[in-house]
């Protein structure tokens, strides 16, 4: 892949990254001096200092104490630990809001939001920004040069609690970013919107206003650009600090933590990830995801894929609980050490954790931590070391990258249009979607980068579109282009349906790749809840489907599998259309999961995409680059342990390995494969 990032500005923390959001403020300062005691015996390396610490820093406006700051930083430099600081400001504090009572974000409903959590501001507030700008000023001028400090950590977590304000001065703002958007141009603007429909034409922009709470189905493009330009708003504070930063510190990187994970979709991190120097992510089980592994592999691919292929950060994970899911469980032994593995597999060049000493007080104190409430003598910590121990084994990892050829196309414009009120079914969740077909590459092995639709896809011999159901035309022919040169591309359904504007296109299903594809949908059957429909042809005897279908018509593919009961008995649903040395698939519908792993099977075949060798059942497989070695993941989610043909040396117990490796039950092994 080809790096969009700004150059290079390197972390300057030897090996893998090892930490945690440490926040002492919380605890008396007695305490100090046993957590860097305790964290020498764990191998942490570098800690986020300072996220919510705004109130602590400017205890009134223009008026700053750094005293307690002082002494973390210079207490984490006495101790070799670099310092990620945090700009404080996604927690501002109750002072701001008493004197800019205008800054609080209203929600769809109309109810002004209270101060008395975090992130709970407008992010079109100019008194939020101008306040925001200078603590982040101050701070930088301050810490620039101290040396404990290697990387910022802007904000937190944009548009993790505050994604949208539908207050007045917001509304301005999204005005601005619409003008911009349509040159200005009124009438182009209606004809994107469609403002025909339901007497919504706009006579001025001043009319325009966010999709606050409204009688009816809105209009689709009027939710659509409102996303749009929330991640855009939120994107702007992120770059107004971070030119702040580079401005007075030109030499110190900057991250903010991303959050690629299935419960948040409010950024399109496409255009956020070329503004930071290290892509950096956190990622949190769902209690209820049967099989969180594929969760975290498809989301460090995403996130390394996010920066062109460089390995990136795990800001971010828990060793036991969250507090904030509905219940919270805890994690299975040795499920934090398999899920921190994972993610270094899948190019995380650190792993943190939310947080260092679980709190005793606040929000977060059933927050799971790298120190327990039950202290040293536990689990958690006994993990925690060992896992201090293994990351440091791995310490030459650092830098090697994935090496895929197999693409798959993430997009969030298309995310967001596709969950949008008044689809044809409800049920579309895009992540599953992507998740379906992720799954079976996982299991067998074969690594994945995800792409843009309009990437260039040369270096890939396969590319799988999941969904995508918004598509602009230059996309379109991009993938169109890749297809008829020779490539394999495989097409979910509902793809292709609207351009960039939601307006559908005409002629029938799918839309954009009718052609590519050889096919012709002139109706939409989705499936009721519960229903599943027989499929017959090339998928294992008895296969079903569920969640949608359609009446394909081809004009110039084969059916590879039809509808086999149902109103659409004998119409095709998985069909192939041969461009000289590729194809173009498309799946007409969700298939259960053994037939969809057959489908992928035979087109990852005919692409030529193989498992390089056939992992025992429940080893997760992955491969990190280096410049002169592969270094080989093994990580076994079943339990069952095995035995994997390798060669070389495994790191983590340093044994010379020859013809195959031991993989404990439940446990991991890396081998470096020299090249
Ligand atoms: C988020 C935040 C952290 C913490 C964790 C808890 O990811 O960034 O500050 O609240 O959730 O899981």
């Amino acid at each position: 892949m080809t790096s969009r990032m700004p150059a290079d500005v390197a972390l300057r923390v030897p090996g893998i990254v090892y930490g945690a959001d440490y926040n002492p403020e919380q605890w008396p300062e007695g305490v100090w001096a046993e957590d860097m005691r305790l964290m020498r015996v764990a191998g942490v390396n570098m800690l986020s200092v300072g996220v919510f610490s705004w109130a602590l820093l400017e205890p009134a406006e223009g008026r700053y104490d750094f005293s307690r700051m002082d002494r973390i930083l210079d207490m984490l430099h006495g101790n070799g630990i670099a310092a990620n600081l945090a700009t404080p400001t996604a927690a501002p504090p109750a002072w701001f809001f008493r004197a800019y009572p205008d800054a609080l974000p209203v929600d769809r409903d109309g109810r002004t939001l209270s101060f008395g959590s975090r992130q709970t501001f407008c992010p079109s507030s100019p008194a939020y920004r101008q306040a925001a700008l200078r603590i982040v000023e101050t701070v930088a001028d301050r810490y620039a040069t101290h040396p404990a400090l290697v990387m910022w950590h802007v904000h937190n977590e944009y548009g993790c609690h505050n994604a949208a304000c539908y207050c007045d001065t917001s509304a301005a703002a999204f005005r601005t970013w619409l003008r911009v958007r349509y040159d200005n141009d009124l009438d182009r603007f209606n004809e994107a919107w469609g403002t025909s429909v339901w007497s919504q034409r706009y006579y001025s922009w001043d009319e325009i206003l966010p999709p606050r709470a409204t009688g009816a189905d809105p209009n689709p493009m009027h939710r659509l650009d409102w996303k749009r330009f929330c991640s855009d708003e939120l994107l702007s504070l992120y770059t107004a600090e971070r030119e702040v930063l580079r401005r007075v510190a030109p030499d110190i990187p900057a991250t903010t933590n991303f959050m690629v994970m299935r419960t948040i979709d409010a950024l399109d991190y496409w255009r956020w990830a070329p503004h930071v120097d290290i892509v950096s992510n956190d990622h949190y089980v769902l209690a209820d995801d049967p099989e969180a592994e594929v969760d975290i592999a498809l989301s460090g691919d995403l996130v390394r894929s996010l920066g062109g292929g460089r390995p990136w950060l795990l800001m971010e994970h828990s060793t036991g609980a969250v507090n904030w899911q509905h219940v919270n469980r805890a994690k299975r032994p040795g499920e934090m050490y398999r899920n921190a593995l994972a993610h270094v597999a899948h190019g995380a060049d650190g792993i943190a954790f939310f947080q260092w000493r679980a709190a005793g007080i606040g929000a977060e104190q059933w927050h799971s931590a790298m120190l327990p409430h039950a202290g040293t003598d536990s689990q958690i910590w006994h993990d925690v070391v060992r896992l201090g121990t293994d990351l440091r084994a791995l310490a030459e990892i650092r830098g090697s990258t994935g090496a895929a050829r197999v693409a798959v196309v993430w997009d969030w414009d298309a995310r967001w249009a596709l969950e949008l009120p008044s689809q044809p079914s409800g049920k579309l969740r895009y992540q599953d979607l992507v998740r379906d077909w992720y799954a079976p590459l996982w299991r067998a092995g074969i690594a994945v980068d995800f792409i843009r639709a309009d990437d260039d896809l040369n270096d890939y011999r396969l590319v799988l579109v999941p969904s995508l159901y918004l598509v602009d035309d230059t996309a379109a022919a991009n993938l169109t282009t890749y297809a008829e040169g020779g490539g394999t591309l495989a097409v979910g359904f509902h793809s292709g349906a609207v351009d960039e504007n939601c307006h559908v296109r005409l002629g029938g299903y799918p839309g954009a790749f009718r052609e590519v594809l050889g096919v012709r949908t002139d109706e939409l059957f989705p499936l009721l809840p519960g229903r599943t429909v027989a499929l017959a042809g090339d998928v294992p005897q008895g296969a079903t489907a569920s969640l949608w279908s359609e009446r394909v018509r081809l004009i110039q593919a084969e059916a590879v599998v039809t509808f086999a009961d149902g109103d659409l008995a004998g119409v095709p649903a998985v069909t192939r259309r041969g461009h000289g040395e590729g194809a173009a698939w498309y799946l007409a519908t969700r298939p259960e999961p053994a037939a969809l792993r057959h489908l992928l099977d035979r087109i990852c075949r005919e692409a030529g995409v193989h498992p390089e060798q056939p992992a025992a059942a429940g080893i997760e497989m992955v491969r990190r680059r280096g410049a002169d070695a592969d270094y080989l993941f093994l990580i076994d989610h079943a339990g069952g342990g095995g035995e994997v043909a390798a060669n070389g040396v495994e790191l983590l117990t340093g044994k010379p390995i020859e013809g195959f490796v031991v993989v404990p039950p439940g446990g991991a092994a890396v081998v470096r494969e020299p090249r």
